[in-house]
């Protein structure tokens, strides 16, 4: 997720103790001649998201437990004297990286704003500011601070998840034998911090559009473009700008629900999807892992497949948009 243009982030810790729950409400967005994710797409009301792993009683790669909260006493506005949520940031913030918020009293930042390069704004809409902090939109999580998160407020992050279908030696689609759908394949990748399989997805840098974070998060991680020359670099650029600027479905935009989310700092992420019918662009090029990834491979789109965060739960989109095998 790092790169040699781009700050370093910090790593990303794991959690496998709750399943994705979140609504399987959809709904259609309209379409936009300036966002060219918007051409076919049905995005996940963000506000169904769960408030589950962002309860996780160990903090990711701490001893930190969480003050426990129970969900009747989740939302802001239910008065609860009790609430001694535990204070954590973690040692790698002390140290101050460029991709990091210094204290609140520190710096003035502007929430709910786009400041400066860092965009402070939610896809949940406005959210409260308390005594200069900005607080979680979907209520307690029993830790105050930032813990691993670099930023007061949205932490935002961007998805790729590039597929292809499944085909035999005759390029003929492989239905399942069970659904009887054509089976799809997406680029997988394990993560070197947990060990877990996952989009191959990060952060978005400060004035960076989404679309580059998108391409370049799956350069980096799933074609280890960072080893590259920069004239190799530039023609890897071109063959899979094709792919990545043709009409693609948004999957989700928002909230997420990760271990590391704080009462005043939070994840939120757009996953893209981008499919490769044809089986001729990206499906052609070396998968490499580079960066934060350890491996790389095609993985077939199925639920039994456990992944990281919620990303299984963006694939069921996938799966159901493109009527494949889930
Ligand atoms: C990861 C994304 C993930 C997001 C929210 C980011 O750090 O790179 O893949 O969707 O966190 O969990």
């Amino acid at each position: 997720m790092s790169h040699i243009f781009f700050p370093c982030r910090p790593a990303i810790s794991c959690s496998h103790s709750h399943p994705f729950r979140a609504s399987k409400t959809v709904r259609p967005i309209a379409s936009s001649c300036c966002n060219p994710y918007m051409t076919s797409v049905w995005t996940m009301l963000s506000s169904a998201a769960p408030h589950v792993k962002s309860r996780c009683p160990q903090y990711p790669g701490s001893s930190i437990k969480r003050f426990p909260v129970p969900d009747d006493k989740l939302d802001w506005n239910q008065d609860w004297p009790q609430y001694d949520p535990v204070s954590y940031t973690a040692p790698i913030l002390l140290n101050k990286p460029t991709w990091a918020d210094p204290d609140i009293g520190l710096f003035s930042p502007q929430f709910n704003t786009v400041d400066g390069a860092v965009d402070r704004t939610s896809f949940e809409g406005s959210y409260k500011v308390e005594d200069g902090k900005p607080l979680n939109p979907h209520g307690r999580t029993g830790l105050i601070g930032r813990g691993l998160l670099g930023r007061w407020g949205p932490n935002h992050a961007a998805d790729p998840i590039v597929t292809r279908w499944k085909v035999d030696e005759k390029g003929a689609k492989i239905h399942h034998s069970v659904s009887q759908r054509p089976i799809l394949q997406f680029v997988s990748i394990k993560r070197k911090d947990c060990g877990e399989w996952a989009i191959p997805g990060g952060m978005v840098d400060p004035g960076e559009q989404v679309s580059l974070t998108l391409q370049r998060e799956f350069s980096e991680e799933a074609l280890n473009s960072l080893s590259l020359q920069p004239s190799e670099r530039a023609e890897l650029y071109e063959r899979i700008t094709k792919l990545f600027d043709s009409p693609q479905f948004q999957v989700y935009k928002g909230y997420v629900d990760d271990p590391r989310n704080t009462d005043n700092a939070w994840m939120e992420t757009v996953a893209v999807n981008f499919h490769d019918g044809s089986g001729d662009s990206v499906s052609e090029l070396p998968l490499q892992a580079g960066d934060d990834a350890g491996q790389v491979q095609w993985v077939d789109v199925d639920s039994s497949f456990a992944l990281y965060a919620s990303h299984s739960h963006f694939l069921e989109l996938v799966a159901r948009e493109r009527k494949a095998h889930w």
